[in-house]
């Protein structure tokens, strides 16, 4: 059976500093450079792409093997590529300069670089070091801090269309001999490049950090930058038992409120067509959106049925954020802002569907029981209310991204954690619903739905 004319393996394999390997030898660059030409040339039925560990070339890398023929090229640079596409995989003529012809030289390199790379594995196990990986995560940190500092100081907007590191500083306000030696971090780590002393963003960085709408996520990110401090503090918060440092939402002034939101924008934004599809709304005449946030869920529900009229919930300080969306939208007449407190306030009554977006998981089980009770009260008959959140696995151990945003939540509020569906249904049977399903979504977050 043949699903592609031609079926092309590229080493990825990365390793330990210092050790040759193809992703440390541009690997990344030949891949990227590939998936371009081969859309470019009109091959993307003809010609699949998979990553793969090393091929036993390390020294001689970025490899990669095109089959059926099983040609084995090295050595291969991104300017080489377009010529591979054309002439390979275009005309079926290999590209001879760049081909390993002896095919009994190239058994016996990888066999000799195979005994190499098991000698010095059965080396590193009994010398009792620290696994390579267990190190990079460990480590992994750095260059997390890295990058949030870059974006902090703004840096990607200040190289803009290339900049040397005084320049950078200069505009930054920031000491020129530091700034060299983040920028040249950020080089090592691919997010900038650097020739004859000038700095440049690569083309994600300046798409995602470099200032330029429409998809700067800057404002977004920034969110992330204050998450850091935190995180800083789990050892304490471990100990005990609860936030030591907590600012939830609005309790950290407006720049915090922005970034925030912000940050809640860009995935809500992206992520409610989809949860709009589930769920289903026509036919339903109001709806509620606790703990709305910008808006962004209650904006695509009343695009998709123009009868709904929508009220949004949360706290003083987020409508103002809120309403510029939806006025920006054109949809303020038929999306009501409302200030209060989610946790206590009477909620309303006769609303066709309640939904609680990214809300659960502030608050402890008690919370959400008392949450939940107040949305049943809100409810028209067959209303229903969805809940759109992390949801954990029965034993608590994944998805991993669900289990590590519980401990976000551990260093951010009293009592939030992630929850298993077992939880979210025993509680929305309990406030008394008497359908509850599960709606499985792309990504970590999925939806519960109880039915009044
Ligand atoms: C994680 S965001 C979710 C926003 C939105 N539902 C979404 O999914 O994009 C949590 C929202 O709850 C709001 N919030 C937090 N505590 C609240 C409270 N006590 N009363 C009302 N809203 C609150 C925050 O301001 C924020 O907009
Ligand atoms: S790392 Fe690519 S061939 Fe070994």
């Amino acid at each position: 059976m043949e699903a592609f004319r031609y079926h092309v393996f590229v080493c990825d394999q990365s390793k330990a500093e210092g050790v040759p390997c193809c992703a440390g030898r541009g690997s990344g660059k030949v891949m990227e450079a590939l998936r371009q030409e081969i859309a470019a040339q009109g091959l993307l039925d003809a010609v699949q792409i998979t990553l793969c560990g090393s091929l036993g070339l390390c020294e001689r890398g970025p490899n990669m093997v095109v089959y059926p023929e099983g040609v084995w090229y090295s050595a291969v640079q991104p300017e080489d590529v377009p010529e591979i596409v054309r002439s390979h995989f275009q005309q079926g003529r290999k590209v001879e300069r760049l081909v390993n012809k002896d095919a009994a030289a190239l058994k016996e390199e990888i066999q000799t670089n195979r005994n190499k790379a098991l000698a010095a594995m059965k080396a590193r196990e009994a010398s009792g070091e620290l696994p390579e990986e267990l190190l990079q995560t460990i480590r992994g940190f750095q260059e997390s801090r890295a990058i949030l500092t870059g974006i902090e100081l703004n840096i990607f907007a200040a190289i803009g269309n290339g900049a040397t590191a005084g320049q950078v500083a200069a505009k930054i306000g920031t000491d020129a001999r530091a700034t060299e030696m983040l920028l040249n971090a950020l080089v090592a780590m691919g997010m900038l490049a650097k020739s004859g002393g000038m700095f440049h963003s690569t083309r994600v960085t300046a798409r995602y950090f470099g200032g330029k709408a429409p998809d700067d996520a800057r404002a977004a990110m920034m969110h992330i930058v204050h998450l850091w401090e935190r995180w800083s503090t789990l050892t304490e918060c471990v100990r005990a038992g609860t936030s030591v440092k907590r600012q939830e939402a609005a309790e950290g002034g407006d720049d915090w409120t922005e970034s925030f939101i912000a940050a809640m924008h860009r995935n809500a934004r992206a992520r409610a067509p989809q949860v709009v599809e589930a769920v289903g709304i026509q036919g339903a005449r109001r709806m509620l959106d606790v703990g709305g946030g910008s808006g962004a869920y209650s904006i695509a529900f009343a695009q998709a049925n123009e009868m709904l009229q929508v009220e949004l919930l949360d706290l003083p300080e987020v409508l103002p954020i809120a309403q510029r969306h939806i006025e920006e939208a054109g949809l303020g007449h038929r999306i009501k802002t409302r200030a209060g407190d989610l946790r206590t306030d009477f909620l309303g009554k006769g609303f066709d569907v309640i939904l609680i977006s990214a809300i659960c998981h502030m608050l402890g089980p008690e919370g959400n029981r008392n949450l939940l009770k107040r949305c049943y009260e809100a409810l028209a008959p067959e209303g229903r209310v969805v809940i759109s959140d992390f949801i954990l696995e029965a034993d608590k151990t994944g998805p991993k991204q669900a289990a590590l945003f519980a401990l976000n939540m551990l260093v951010g509020t009293h009592d939030g954690s992630s929850y298993s569906e077992s939880e979210y249904g025993g509680w929305l049977r309990e406030a008394g619903f008497r359908k509850v399903c599960r709606m499985r979504l792309p990504g970590p977050a999925h939806l519960m739905v109880g039915t009044r």
